[in-house]
């Protein structure tokens, strides 16, 4: 089975898994990303069962918009029973790396609100210790240098990711070498640095489930 088949059996398992969840009042959240692009095409199938969605993402909101399903703004939303999205790592504990496409904090946001973050991977982003994907961190522009200095003084190796600027107006630094043993501490540090808007540290939320498609089929991991 290829990675794009994965995505596409992770994504048809994680519709199974919220349709019995769904009434015509139920608003889906929505994540980003190309599993999460497999999700809005097989969520759009069954868009007869719920109200709406709440993007994470301008280009999610689009796709939605782009099979008919209705998007709501986040303010205008009371309850949000499940958010759906994918990862760039998860561990053990279902602690998650997240915003290898920038969108980390709408959907920091949105995962916060919905009472069930369901994760769909395949198992290419199953590790033991997060850090092997660069962590991403969305900083306010005048902040960069002096964020980025800071980061070295936790031994991690920033990078800016030129010519990438946020749905927030942000920029993004990816920082490598970063030595994620205690994710919780790690994300509340990293968030408690002046100019830092978000970290894809998703530890003090991590996913309640994860949804990992593997060669033989879709696994439903729980903590
Ligand atoms: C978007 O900012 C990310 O958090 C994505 O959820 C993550 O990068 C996973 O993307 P893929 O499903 O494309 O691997």
């Amino acid at each position: 089975m290829t990675q794009d088949e994965m995505k596409q059996a992770v994504a048809q398992a994680a519709v199974e898994y919220i349709r019995p969840k769904l009434n015509t009042d139920s608003i889906v959240g929505v994540g980003t990303g190309s599993t999460a692009n497999c999700f809005i095409d097989e969520l759009a199938k069954i868009k007869h069962l719920f109200d709406g969605a709440v993007a994470s993402s301008e280009a999610t909101a689009e796709r939605l918009k782009s099979h008919g399903i209705e998007v709501y703004d986040l303010n205008e939303v009371n309850q949000m029973d499940v958010y759906i999205d994918g990862a760039d790592e998860f561990d053990p504990h279902l602690n998650l790396v997240k915003g290898g496409g920038g969108a980390l904090t709408r959907e920091k946001i949105v995962a916060a609100v919905a009472k069930e973050f369901v994760c769909i991977v395949d198992s290419s982003k199953q590790v033991d210790i997060l850090g092997d994907f660069p962590l991403p961190v969305e900083v306010i522009p005048m902040a960069r240098s002096y964020v980025a200095r800071e980061l070295v003084k936790l031994q991690g190796v920033p990078e800016y990711r030129e010519g990438f600027v946020t749905d927030n107006g942000n920029v993004i630094l990816d920082v490598y070498d970063l030595d994620i043993l205690s994710p919780k501490a790690l994300e509340t540090k990293l968030n408690n640095l002046v100019g830092v808007v978000t970290n894809g540290l998703f530890a003090n939320r991590g996913a309640d489930v994860v949804l990992m498609a593997t060669p033989e089929g879709v696994e439903t991991l729980k903590n």
